[in-house]
Parts: structure tokens; sequence; C-alpha cells
């Protein structure tokens, strides 16, 4: 199977005041070309932060200090590409974010920001553009895309925004989709339609999606292969299936034992154990006093 994108190494470091603070440390990360690969772990582990260091929109302090990023089957850039919707939107990858209501325009209306994106991309008459944003939010199963069309993002429930912003993640063709806990801010009935939508529109269009969550149940429906993460490292990865039945990290395995099963009782769960997680910070910070000396 080929590869569309491979990180080596990867060191990358948030300045402040004094020094420069370790976010991610050494990460090994390859996605092969039409997989959904899961990258799994606690709040602050890194995973937002290597999205965007994939999607090359990092914070103006971040640095990359060692590693590698290539992406092996990159088109050229096209069209007008320029600013911040441009990074997001560049035709071989696009973010779906976490959270909708913050990453749409409050002051557009949604077939205007969807045409916007389009023409990006393609030259074309507005009208053109419109047709096919209504079409997307059609595929995206939005009904009376029309009417939609017209309307402003407050206007839309939480699922219909990102419905929306699913269809525009697509709208360029890309190659890569960064899914950014995209079901996290749903209610638990939307979140299962929102995921099945993802599901089906990857099949369809045979993207590669690194899929962020925390949430391992997840991963178990929809993941090929599965990356865990903590303190900025990868600690484990492999076919789900593998890792989910011999997983070879204690933090994996402690993270496995955290999920509820409805065929076990609930006394039996046992949450991530606070020393592992100390000891986990421990040994990043040793990693780093190793790298410095
Ligand atoms: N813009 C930023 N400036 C400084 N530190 C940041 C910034 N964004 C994230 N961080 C830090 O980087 C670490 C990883 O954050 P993040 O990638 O958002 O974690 P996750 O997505 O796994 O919850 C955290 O310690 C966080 O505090
Ligand atoms: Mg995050």
């Amino acid at each position: 199977m080929s590869r569309a994108l491979v990180i080596k190494n990867l060191h990358l470091t948030i300045d402040n005041n004094k020094d420069a603070v370790p976010i991610l440390r050494g990460i090994n990360l390859d996605l092969q070309a039409g997989e959904i690969h899961g990258l799994v772990g606690e709040s602050g582990a890194g995973k937002s932060m290597l999205g965007r260091v994939i999607l090359e929109i990092l914070p103006p302090r971040a640095r990359i200090t060692e590693g590698s990023i290539d992406y092996p089957t990159r088109r050229p850039l096209s069209g007008k590409t320029k600013g911040r919707s441009a990074a997001r939107h560049r035709p071989h990858i696009s973010l779906i974010p976490q959270d909708p209501m913050t990453s749409l325009n409050p002051v557009k209306k949604i077939g205007k920001q969807m045409s916007e994106i389009l023409r990006l991309y393609q030259t074309g008459r507005a009208r053109s553009m419109l047709d096919q944003a209504e079409g997307l939010l059609h595929e995206v199963k939005i009904k009376n895309p029309a009417r939609v069309l017209q309307q402003y993002p407050h206007q839309l429930s939480g699922g219909m925004r990102q419905r929306a912003l699913i269809a525009m993640a697509f709208s360029t063709k890309p190659q890569i989709i960064i899914a950014d806990e995209p079901t996290t801010a749903l209610d638990v009935s939307v979140q299962r339609q929102v995921l099945r939508l993802i599901q089906d529109l990857q099949k369809q269009h045979g993207t590669t999606i690194l899929f962020i969550t925390h949430d391992l149940g997840v991963v178990a429906k929809i993941c090929n292969r599965i990356s865990l993460m903590h303190s900025g490292m990868i600690l484990e990865h492999g076919n789900v299936a593998e890792v989910f039945c011999t997983p070879s990290h204690a933090y994996t395995r402690s993270l496995l034992a955290a999920i509820p099963r409805y065929d076990r009782p609930l006394r039996e769960l046992t949450p991530v154990a606070e020393s592992l997680q100390l000891q986990l910070h421990r040994e990043a910070r040793a990693y780093d006093h190793q790298r410095r000396n």
C-alpha cells in the first residue's frame, strides 16, 4: 500500500520567554493512502499540534527543531492560495475542526463561505460555485441545501454546522484530511450520524484521514490503524485489532481497561492510574534532559 504521509523523528518546541518548551518529542508516524488512522491520547498530549504540523499552520512561537515530514503524493498548489483559509484548504490536505461554531465565520452566509473556498482552487462564475456548494450540502445529507446556503451559522444546529464544515473539507478533493475531534462538541445521537457520514465520504473519495480523538470506542468503530500518544510521544501504534487484543504499552492497557463494556460490570472499570500518568511525565522530562546534555 502506498503512503500518503511520512513523519520521521519530529521534534517541535514552543518558545516562551526564557526557553524552548518541548511539545512533540521524536514523533514517527506514517499514513497509508486511503486509511483512517486514529490518533488517540488525553488532553494536552500534542494531538492537535501534530495535526497543525501536517496542515502547516503552526502557532507563531512553535518551531520544528528536528525531523522531517514528507508527503509522497503531494500535488503542486494551484490557483489563488493565500491567507489563512487558503492554508486550511490547500488541495491536498484539509481540516475538519473540533468546534463547528468558532470555525465558521459568524457574519457570512454558508453559501458565501463555501463559494470562497471553491473559488480558491477553480475559476468560474459565482452562480456555478453556489450550485456546487448546494451539491456538496446535498452530499452531506443536509435537507433543503438551497435554504441553508442563504443562512448564517447561528441559524443552524451544531450537527448541521459540522456537516457544512465536512462538506467544505471534502470540497477541494483533498488527499489527506485531519479530523480533529470532529464529534466531541456534538450530542451523542448526532455524533453517530456524523461519524457515519465521514466514513461514507472517506470510502467514496478514498481520502486518507488522521482521526484525532480521545475515544477508543470511536477508533474501534472506524479506524484501520491507531497511534497512541502521551506527552508529545507516540507510545504504541499498529492495526486496531492487534493493539486492542494485545496492547504492548502499559498506558494502552490502562486506557483499554477504562472503556465501559456492556458485558462487564461497571465496578470492574479501572481509571487510568495517576501513578502511570506521573511516570510518563517523568519519562518525558528525563528524555528532554538527556537530549539537552
Ligand atoms: N498556541 C500555543 N502556545 C503555547 N502552547 C501551546 C499552544 N498550543 C498548544 N500548546 C501546548 O502544547 C501541548 C499540546 O497541546 P495540544 O496539541 O493542543 O494537545 P491535545 O490536542 O492533545 O489536547 C499542551 O501542553 C499545550 O499547552
Ligand atoms: Mg486537541
